[in-house]
């Protein structure tokens, strides 16, 4: 599949299956990631990679996330709630945590090596839908929270990008949601 099929066909996949990408395949994703675009260099992109029963053990940081966030919300947290947060990572067979680590530089800033994080995604996204397999990009309070950053080893003041789930896709005559037309957000200034 060339780059614009690819890039046309990603579709965000709920439920994913095995067979996961294999280790093979996934070189080649990271290798698209790494050729993102990234002002300056700083290679502000970490990647956690969730497999088997790291997956599982990872699913317990989630769940200790939760019971923390909803302490401090002064929430109960429900079983309903424990068990939807720790059955997640289960709607993929691999979830790549992406992460952003910022280096000081007034030239490239805070946002631009944001930005380039979000072009590896994306790199990967597209590099994963070229080889056959669904994606799904997720985010959520997970996302933010101290918790879960300490548990990847990340700073506070770094970012969890996304949660990269990562699998084969069943719906396989699934077509992507209709999009905006090609101009429609576009004008020629003049
Ligand atoms: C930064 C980011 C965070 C996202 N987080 C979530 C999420 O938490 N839950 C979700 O269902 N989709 C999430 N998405 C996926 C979008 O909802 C999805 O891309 C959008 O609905 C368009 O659908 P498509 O990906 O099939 O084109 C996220 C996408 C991005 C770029």
């Amino acid at each position: 599949m060339d780059a614009i099929e690819a890039i046309a066909r990603r579709r965000s996949v709920k439920r994913l299956h095995d067979p996961a990408p294999t280790e093979d395949d996934l070189r080649i994703m990271f290798s698209a990631a790494m050729a993102a675009p990234d002002h300056r260099t700083h290679r502000p992109w970490r990647f956690f990679v969730l497999q088997g029963e790291s997956r599982n053990r990872f699913a317990e940081v989630l769940v200790e996330a939760l019971r923390a966030q909803d302490l401090r919300a002064g929430r109960t947290t429900t079983e309903e709630a424990l068990k939807t947060e720790r059955t997640k990572l289960e709607r993929a067979p691999i979830v790549v945590i992406a992460c952003a680590v910022f280096s000081e530089d007034i030239k490239a800033p805070r946002d631009e090596q944001l930005l380039a994080v979000g072009c590896a995604v994306q790199n990967l996204l597209i590099a994963a839908t070229s080889l056959g397999y669904g994606t799904m990009w997720r985010t959520g309070e997970a996302a933010r929270d101290p918790v879960v950053k300490g548990a990847l080893g990340i700073d506070e003041s770094d970012e969890i990008v996304g949660f990269i789930y990562l699998g084969t896709d069943s719906e396989t005559s699934g077509e992507p949601a209709a999009r905006p037309r090609a101009f429609e957000f576009v004008e020629w200034w003049d």
